[in-house]
């Protein structure tokens, strides 16, 4: 939900011209949204062509592509161009959300077009996040859907406190006041707890364009405004007062004598002489120059890109945040937040996602999650993971601390995006609610006795042999004659195996994936503190996920964690059946049971695979022992080493 630079794409021109020629005009952001075929692209084409901002040679082919491919007739179908332009973006040329500007002689718009009905949310709150309005359109012949509440509680969530209820295709209901009013009523009682302060409904015909910029004569019932009489009028809270905030994109440092901090001003202002801060470290300073475009300017203002120069030089890199120092943001590693999930794949708590703001990254995971917002009725829904398209809200911790301010303070540093660190996808957006007292009070501990002395005093390197593959793969067994080895030979082991930790540890889970996901947390978590204990740990799960099995990896030291695959086709498995639960599974006694219908996802790049069809378990475990022997894990020194490992 990062703030996305305009691009000039199609009808859009550059925002920098554009707003110089417009400059003493004020400046509306609004986005479109509702449901699938309400007519969304009609009506951004409908705007730009009202308003003047085709260019002359986009019109022409658009007439000509009307007449062979619309569904107008010999009408220009504008839904064309705003799918030419999606057409565009499909081939990776321009970005997910395209702004487009236009402009009235009263005002200047920048609308954000997001496309696609797929990924539609997550484009959504990327265009949301700094838009002032959202026009939420509804098929007059459908009424209210599910998808125009869900688009509307997002808006609401993503901070926007104005809609337009665009009740479109009135034309195809016989511009009926009735049907009018009653789609206003509904809208109007669902959305009275969404905090929005103002709803102005207008019936329109984006194809036909009644009430978008031309009042309509089929309309005589309504009294309000047409759409862009709305558009140039609403008067929008300017965000005044705020405290300065400075998210620093790059150092900027063109030769020795020169190095400024670049970035866009997220909220407040700043002029040359002003005292700042450095968000974590505290570090102050004095703003020696303000510089855009070559100029040295007195003062920049919020949503202006500038380069700032400081007095001292002090450590500022990119991802700081420069700021007020009479109000400086919330530091903390655990949060209270709103999140909406964007992925196929749910947000399990548990997992460890990449957490980014506008300055900021870390590892982070969902500890608690809260509840599910129903999107129907607002009701809060106890859940255990959330879905596509899902609303809730959850606690969240990060393994470093946070500078960031809440969402209802700052719509730009109290945002932030998780993302999947496997596929690198942005998976969910957050609203950050407040950061959690409980952080502030526990502190870590230093203990005198560390973990080189715990292992010394056992005379071993301590670590974690972490054995995964299927049920009934052989884990268990290779493990138990392992440690008998390694025990033989003197080494404080320990082994964790599945069966056993879910008897106590664990024996309030089950085998969907959240609960899977918490199993491997926790066991993740018991192995670390039997390595800072000094023991050498075999672990012996499924642990069918690449996530966690990385996670539990990033937990321990260097050269602490090996993976060990212990790599059984599955039709081997069900048919030596130890426990007789593959019998079970496959005849629909046991669900989410793992290869049948849960799954497992292979190692990539397991430390040491161990294929045991036709050997014995004395072999494979001679075999792993060897290689063990050869990388010096798991062994003894020699006794004239005495404590030193
Ligand atoms: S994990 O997926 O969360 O890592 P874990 O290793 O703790 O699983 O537990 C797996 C053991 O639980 C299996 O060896 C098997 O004995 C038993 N079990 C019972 N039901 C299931 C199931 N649905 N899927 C997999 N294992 C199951």
């Amino acid at each position: 939900m990062h703030r996305v630079s305009p691009k000039t794409a199609g009808a859009v021109v550059g925002i920098d011209g554009f707003l110089a020629d417009h400059e003493q005009k004020s400046l509306l952001r609004f986005l479109t949204c509702g449901s699938v075929d309400d007519g969304k692209s009609t009506l951004i084409g409908r705007l730009l062509s009202d308003t003047k901002q085709i260019f002359e040679d986009q019109l022409a082919t658009l007439e000509r592509d009307s007449k062979k491919h619309g569904t107008t007739g010999d009408d220009i179908d504008f839904a064309l161009l705003m799918d030419g332009l999606e057409a565009e973006r499909e081939q990776g040329i321009t970005i997910d959300v395209a702004y487009r500007f236009f402009a009235t002689p009263k005002r200047k718009f920048i609308v954000a077009d997001t496309p696609g009905h797929e990924q539609y949310t997550r484009n959504m709150a990327t265009g949301a996040s700094t838009a002032d309005l959202a026009i939420v359109l509804v098929d007059a012949r459908q009424g209210v859907l599910r998808q125009t509440r869900r688009h509307s509680i997002i808006a609401s969530l993503l901070g926007i406190r104005h809609v337009v209820l665009a009740v479109n295709k009135i034309d195809l209901v016989g511009f009926d006041r009735d049907v009018f009013a009653r789609i206003v009523a509904d809208y109007t009682e669902f959305a009275k707890d969404l905090g929005f302060s103002s709803i102005v409904p207008i019936p329109m015909s984006a194809r036909f364009g009644d009430n978008v910029s031309r009042r309509s004569a089929q309309t005589g019932w309504y009294a309000g405004p047409t759409l862009i009489d709305h558009l140039e009028t609403v008067a929008v809270d300017a965000a005044a007062g705020q405290p300065f905030r400075f998210p620093v994109q790059y150092v900027n440092r063109p030769n020795l004598d020169f190095r400024g901090f670049a970035g866009t001003v997220a909220s407040g202002s700043i002029a040359a002489g002003d005292e700042i801060v450095v968000a974590k470290s505290g570090k102050q300073s004095r703003v020696k120059r303000i510089v855009a475009q070559g100029r040295d300017l007195e003062r920049a203002v919020e949503g202006q890109a500038v380069t700032i120069v400081l007095e001292d030089e002090i450590e500022v890199s990119r991802g700081n945040m420069l700021v007020a120092p009479e109000a400086p943001p919330h530091v903390a590693d655990q949060f209270t937040a709103n999140i909406i999930w964007f992925d196929e794949h749910p947000l399990l708590p548990g997992r460890s996602y990449i957490f980014r703001t506008e300055t900021d990254q870390a590892n982070a995971t969902v500890t608690e999650l809260k509840y599910r917002v129903d999107v129907n009725s607002f009701a809060h829904q106890a859940a255990k993971s959330l879905d596509l398209n899902e609303v809730g809200v959850c606690n969240l911790s990060t393994q470093a601390p946070i500078a960031f301010d809440t969402y209802a303070e700052n719509r730009t540093t109290g945002a932030f995006i998780l993302i999947d660190r496997i596929t690198n996808a942005t998976v969910g957006a957050g609203m950050i609610l407040h950061g959690l007292r409980r952080a502030d009070n526990i502190h870590w501990q230093s203990l005198e006795v560390t973990k080189s002395a715990r292992a010394a005093a056992k005379h071993q390197k301590p670590g974690v042999l972490w054995f995964t593959g299927l049920s009934g793969s052989g884990k268990s067994t290779i493990a138990n004659l392992l440690e008998k080895k390694l025990h033989a030979s003197g080494l404080h082991t320990y082994i964790l195996d599945g069966d056993n930790v879910r008897h106590g540890l664990n024996r309030d889970l089950g085998f969907t994936d959240e609960d899977r996901v918490e199993n491997i947390r926790r066991v993740a978590e018991v192995a670390r503190l039997m390595v800072d204990a000094g023991l050498m740990v075999i672990v012996s799960f499924i642990s069918p996920f690449r996530a966690e099995r990385r996670m539990a990896r990033e937990m321990m030291g260097e050269g602490e964690f090996i993976e060990v695959f212990v790599d059984t086709p599955f039709e081997e498995c069900a048919a030596r059946d130890p426990k007789g639960l593959y019998a079970k599974a496959l005849g629909g006694e046991i669900k989410n049971f793992t290869g049948v219908d849960s799954p497992y996802e292979t190692p990539e790049n397991p430390d040491i695979r161990l294929t045991t069809t036709g050997k014995s378990p004395e072999e494979i475990v001679d075999a792993l022992e060897r290689w063990l022997h050869e990388r010096n894990i798991a062994q003894r020194p020699p006794a004239d080493e005495g404590g030193s490992i």
